[in-house]
C-alpha cells in the first residue's frame, strides 16, 4: 500500500511504518554519537513509551546506557485496510533495533491508567527483569478512566478566570489570526484536567510497583512538566493544564516519602516546548514553537526530544558526582536553553511582529511543519513514499 499523509487539523490520520523506522534510527544514531551515559539506568520502565519524550527516553536509556527497557503505551496495530498508529510503528522499530543490538526490549499495549495494565507490567518485570531502577512517566492523554471508581474524566485546554486573546497559527496554511479562548465555566473542568494529567496515576504506579517489590534500591522516577513563556501562561501554565502540572509537581515529595526506605528519588523534569502530537493540539503554542525554533536554531541551541532526553540523563539524572541539579522549586530544568533571557527577548520581539505575510521569513514554520509530518513517518529523504509501504509491521514482543 502507498501511504500518504492525511490530516484533519492537528491530527494526522495516517502513519508511515518505514518513515517511523527512519525516525527511530535517527534518534538511535544521535544517542550513539554522544558519550555513553556513565552510571546510567540499566533496567527501565517507560510509561508512555511510543512517541514524543517517552520514546526518546527509552532510546536514550537503551542506546546510551545499554538498558533493558519495558515500554507501556496505547497504540493501534494495522488491521484490515487500516493503518497502525505512529506510536505502534515507532515501537516496532525500536524493539527491532534494540534486539539487533542485543538489548532486552518488551512492550505492553493498553490503558496505563488501568489496574490491569499495571498488574501486567509488574508480572513482566518480575518474570524478566526482577526489578527496575528507573521509571519514566511520560503519559499525555485527553482522557482517563479512574481505576478505582470507573469515572471517566476528560481534560480541557482552557484559561482560568478571563478569556485569553492572542495570536495563533494554522500551521498547515500559515495563516496567523487572533484567537479568543473562553475560560472554564466551572471548577469541574479544572478538576477533570487534574484527574487526567495530574500526579495521581503516577503515584498509583509507584505505589503498586513498590508494593510488588519490583523497584530496586536507589530507584529513580521522573515525570515531565512544562512552564514556558509569559505569553502562553493564560493557556498553559496558568490554565487548566498548568493546574494539572502543579499537581504533578506536588506529587514529587509524596513519592520521595514513599521511596525513602529504598533510597529512591522522584523528580519532575521541566522540558522544552517541542512539536509532538500533544503540543500541536494546544492553541497559540505552535506559533510560539515556530518562533522559538527559528531563534534557537540561529543560536545553535535547538534540541529535539532525543537531544533533550540525552541531556536529561547525562547531565542531570546520572551525573559523575551523583548530584542532580534542581531549581528553587525542586525541579530539574532542561528547558534552560529555551528560557534563556536572550532567547525569550528575541521570541517576544518577533511575536509582536508576526503576521501571515512575514511568517515564513521570521519564524521556522517550515521546520514546525516538517517535524509534525516526521512524527507520523512522513517527509524523510531516505524514504521513497511512492513505493509500497511495509504495512504489516508488528511489535515483536506483542504479536
Ligand atoms: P506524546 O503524545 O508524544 O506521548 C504520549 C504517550 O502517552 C504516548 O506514548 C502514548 O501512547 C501514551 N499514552 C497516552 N494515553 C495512554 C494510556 N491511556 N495508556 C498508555 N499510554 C498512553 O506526548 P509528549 O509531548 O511526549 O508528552 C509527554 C509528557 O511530556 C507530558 O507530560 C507532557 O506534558 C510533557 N511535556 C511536553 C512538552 C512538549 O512541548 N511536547 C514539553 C514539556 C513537557
Ligand atoms: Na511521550
Amino acid at each position: 500500500m502507498i501511504i500518504q499523509p492525511r490530516t484533519r487539523g492537528f491530527i494526522c490520520l495516517t502513519a508511515h511504518p518505514d518513515g517511523a523506522h527512519q525516525a527511530v534510527k535517527n534518534q538511535i544514531e544521535y544517542v550513539k554519537s554522544e558519550d555513553e551515559i556513565k552510571n546510567g539506568p540499566k533496567k527501565v520502565l517507560v510509561i508512555g513509551a511510543s512517541t514524543g519524550f517517552g520514546l526518546s527516553s527509552r532510546i536514550a536509556a537503551a542506546f546510551g546506557s545499554d538498558a533493558s527497557t519495558i515500554g507501556v503505551f496505547f497504540e493501534k496495530p494495522a488491521s484490515e485496510g487500516k493503518m497502525g498508529t505512529a506510536g505502534w510503528y515507532n515501537s516496532a522499530a525500536f524493539e527491532k533495533e534494540a534486539h539487533a543490538a542485543g538489548l532486552y526490549a518488551k512492550s505492553i499495549n493498553g490503558d496505563a491508567f488501568s489496574d490491569e495494565v499495571k498488574k501486567e507490567t509488574i508480572e513482566l518485570i518480575k518474570k524478566d527483569l526482577g526489578q527496575v531502577d528507573l521509571v519514566v512517566y511520560s503519559l499525555a492523554s485527553p482522557r482517563r478512566t479512574h481505576p478505582k471508581t470507573g469515572v471517566a474524566y476528560a481534560s480541557v485546554l482552557k484559561p482560568i478566570g478571563q478569556p485569553f486573546t492572542n495570536k495563533t497559527v494554522d500551521f498547515h496554511t500559515g495563516v496567523v489570526s487572533d484567537i479568543t479562548i473562553n475560560p472554564v465555566e466551572n471548577e469541574e473542568d479544572i478538576a477533570n484536567t487534574v484527574a487526567v494529567m495530574g500526579g495521581e496515576d503516577w503515584k498509583f504506579w509507584i505505589e503498586d510497583l513498590k508494593a510488588a517489590g519490583v523497584l530496586a534500591e536507589g530507584v529513580k522516577t521522573v515525570a515531565y512538566s512544562y512552564i514556558g513563556p509569559e505569553l502562553t501562561f493564560p493557556i498553559y501554565r496558568n490554565g487548566t493544564i498548568g493546574q494539572a502540572k502543579n499537581d504533578l509537581e506536588a506529587t514529587v515529595p509524596v513519592l520521595n516519602d514513599l521511596l525513602k526506605d529504598l533510597n529512591g528519588k522522584s523528580y519532575v523534569s521541566v522540558n522544552k516546548a517541542l512539536v509532538t502530537q500533544s503540543s500541536s493540539a494546544i492553541p497559540v503554542v505552535p506559533l510560539y514553537i515556530s518562533l522559538l525554533y527559528k531563534v534557537m536554531k540561529a543560536k545553535g541551541t535547538h534540541e529535539g526530544t532525543i537531544e533533550q532526553m540525552q541531556r536529561l540523563f547525562a547531565d542531570r539524572l546520572y551525573t559523575d558526582n551523583g548530584e542532580v541539579a534542581l531549581d528553587e522549586a525542586g525541579r530539574i530544568r532542561v528547558d534552560d536553553w529555551e528560557m534563556a533571557d536572550d532567547v525569550q527577548a528575541e521570541v517576544a520581539k518577533l511575536w509582536k511582529e508576526t503576521t501571515t505575510e512575514n511568517l515564513s521569513e521570521i519564524s521556522d514554520i517550515e521546520g514546525y511543519r516538517k517535524e509534525f509530518f516526521n512524527l507520523f513517518g512522513f517527509q524523510f529523504d531516505e524514504i521513497d513514499y511512492e513505493k509500497d509501504a511495509n504495512e504489516n509491521v508488528q511489535v515483536p514482543s506483542i504479536e
